[in-house]
């Protein structure tokens, strides 16, 4: 399917971006209006731009009917946001305060939320959460006038508080601990914790070799997916060739050898797998020992 902005109404433009724009994090902004009326909603066109100056942006769209969003009216008045951070045991009522209640409603209240006084902003923070940024505005970019126009709310962090129970014993956050959730399309949100948690060594530490350096026979494999072929080109030399041939004498390749002794697309194949194993357990170096062996190992 083509998407051209210009043919398909907002709605529904809205749908395919925020369908396959995703998971995105999500900004819980409290703010006040200039009266100190306190007003809390979540913003999910978010993220972090860079560390120094440490760097928040969050866009309030306008609706239907353009109305000013009472976050993006606090903002312009005030110039002073704290944004906090969703987690699981939080997302209810996170999505609760997302309700359009008249302007000058506490949504701390109605969500059933603490306030905690910041240091820095007026804005109170969320208790519960288990990080929260006290930010200055720098500077709001106005997207457009009509439905659907972003707002960049561009915040530089004055103070960020974090808690301990979401930390490693390294003192940095730990995602297993931290439970956070994102927003998807639709009513759709997606928990990150168990098995949607996953680690890829990365990539800058070393100079991997590159899929394309990758011998064809092994690149242009039946078995191997891109992801495998990715993480075979992370790696910075290729095993000696003693190596290789120390590997052929254990068991689990001797066991191949004897199995498939006149079938050698059934050893390559079977290798492959193997490697592939290897692979998924974050053993890089035993997976290119593997797909290194030839029948002329055997
Ligand atoms: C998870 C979530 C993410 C949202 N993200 C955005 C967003 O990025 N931009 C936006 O304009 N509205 C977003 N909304 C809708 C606003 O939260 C909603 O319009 C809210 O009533 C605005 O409150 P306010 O007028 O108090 O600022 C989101 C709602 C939810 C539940």
């Amino acid at each position: 399917m083509i998407i051209d902005p210009n043919l398909l109404p907002v709605p529904e433009l809205h749908a395919f971006l925020l369908g396959t724009i995703g998971p995105r994090p999500i900004a819980w902004a409290s703010t006040v209006d200039k009266e100190g009326n306190v007003n809390l909603a979540p913003y999910s066109f978010f993220n972090v731009f860079g560390t120094k100056p440490p760097t928040l942006i969050f866009s309030p769209a306008i609706p239907r009917g353009g109305r000013v969003k009472d976050t993006l009216q606090n903002v312009m008045e005030t110039e002073e946001v704290v944004i906090n951070i969703v987690d699981y045991k939080i997302v209810e009522q996170m999505s609760l305060s997302s309700t359009a209640y008249p302007k000058g409603t506490n949504e701390f209240i109605k969500a059933g939320l603490t306030e905690v006084p910041s240091e820095k902003v007026k804005p109170p923070r969320v208790g519960e959460a288990i990080a929260s940024y006290e930010c200055r505005v720098k500077q709001v970019v106005h997207l457009g006038e009509d439905q659907g126009a972003g707002n960049l709310i561009i915040c530089e962090i004055l103070l960020g508080h974090v808690k301990d129970e979401v930390l490693g014993e390294d003192g940095k956050p730990d995602p297993r601990k931290a439970d956070l959730v994102a927003r998807m399309g639709g009513d759709w949100y997606c928990r990150a914790n168990g098995e949607a948690l996953f680690e890829i060594p990365k990539p800058n530490r070393n100079l991997g070799i590159g899929v394309d350096q990758i011998p064809a026979a092994i690149r242009n494999s039946s078995v191997l997916t891109g992801n495998n072929l990715g993480r075979l080109g992370n790696i910075e030399k290729l095993p000696e060739n003693d190596a290789v041939e120390a590997f052929s004498s254990t068991d689990e390749i001797v066991a191949l050898c004897e199995r498939f002794l006149n079938d050698q697309t059934g050893f390559v194949n079977a290798l492959h797998n193997l490697a592939k194993n290897y692979l998924e357990n974050n053993q890089l170096e035993n997976a290119w020992l593997t797909l290194l062996q030839t029948p002329k190992n055997l």
